[in-house]
């Protein structure tokens, strides 16, 4: 089973940080009066799964997420794949249309909302206001920016999510690694586990699929050392550098993914490097030991992309 499915939160409990948002929901929960929500945040601190969390305590019951016809209460659309008006139209209206069956409410997730294209947001806006009596509905969007629709926000509570702590999440991250039989290094455990929070920045999806999942794998499982975090940081730069080896300009192509992604240089100077069968290593070494040093990132990239000058 994958991992974030595994580990998937059934109940607000088991939600790790978001207290304010929590404690809301569970006021929500008291009154029955719950308004349309929109959760605002970047991908993996939890969207999805406090949704289906809440949903679950809502209904009072199992929610079926996994099997092929769904739960008949509580349903998941997801945006970025069908970001037009024929997916309101067809499949959220006519979910939006039944009435619950084991429930007062239908709880309605639509995933990245703000990917939807203006129409697909002015035909939702008239399904929200159509079916209000009957469904709640919680928008997941990674940019507010997103939704081109006043109407459509001004409808709903707004939630700005952050990541849970740094030390909330190593002790979540922790907590699952013991029970699949992953452990660390005696003399690192601690700074390993702290080091992969910080580098997965949030993502918790990320740390489960990337990072754990990996770590199952290895065969010294029960003892990871700070040399096998490094291999598997290296593997999730292995995409960015072959996106900039294969780009007409490749410093231009770098700093813009960069700023959107935030990898970590030094491993993605080590997978560019491989893909140009290791030319100009000397110019990579010198990089390499003044970013070790703290050199700027940025200027010490540039200065590489100048030097090698393609
Ligand atoms: N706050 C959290 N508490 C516990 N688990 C979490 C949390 N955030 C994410 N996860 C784990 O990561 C997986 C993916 O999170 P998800 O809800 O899909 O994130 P998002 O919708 O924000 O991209 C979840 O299924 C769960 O296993
Ligand atoms: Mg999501």
């Amino acid at each position: 089973m994958n991992l974030s499915i595994k580990y998937r939160p059934s109940c607000l409990d088991e939600v790790i940080g978001h207290k304010n948002l929590k404690k809301n929901l569970r006021s929500y929960l008291k009154t029955r009066n719950v308004p349309h929500l929109m959760l605002i945040g970047p991908p993996g601190l939890g969207k999805n799964c406090i949704a289906y969390a809440f949903a679950s305590e809502y209904f009072d019951r199992r929610i079926s997420l996994d099997t092929e016809e769904g739960d008949v209460d509580y349903k998941e659309f997801n945006a970025s794949m069908d970001r037009g008006i024929d997916v309101v139209r067809d499949s959220i209206e006519d979910f939006a249309r039944m009435n619950p069956s084991e429930s007062d409410k239908l709880i309605i997730f639509l995933d990245e909302a703000d990917s939807m294209t203006y129409a697909a947001q002015l035909a939702l806006k008239s399904v929200v206001e159509k079916r209000e009596r009957n469904c709640i509905f919680i928008f997941s969007l990674n940019n507010e920016d997103g939704i081109k629709v006043p109407a459509l926000k001004s409808r709903c509570d707004k939630y700005h999510l952050k990541p849970p702590t740094n030390t909330e999440m190593a002790i979540w991250f922790d907590d699952i690694c013991t029970q699949e039989g992953v452990g660390f290094e005696k003399s690192v455990g601690n700074k390993l586990v702290f080091d992969i929070v910080e580098h997965y920045k949030g993502d918790m999806r990320a740390m489960l699929i990337d990072c754990l999942e990996a770590l199952i794998g290895f065969p010294n499982k029960d003892c990871i050392t700070e040399e096998d975090l490094f291999k598997i940081y290296q593997e999730d730069t292995k995409s960015f550098a072959q996106l900039v080896f294969e780009s007409g300009d490749m410093k231009k192509r770098f700093i813009d993914l960069w700023r959107k992604e935030n990898f970590s240089v030094r491993k993605f100077l080590e997978n560019l490097q491989e893909l140009r069968d290791w030319k100009n290593s000397r110019v990579a070494a010198v990089v390499d030991a003044n970013l070790r040093a703290g050199g700027s990132e940025r200027l010490q990239m540039c200065y590489y992309f100048d030097v090698i000058g393609e």
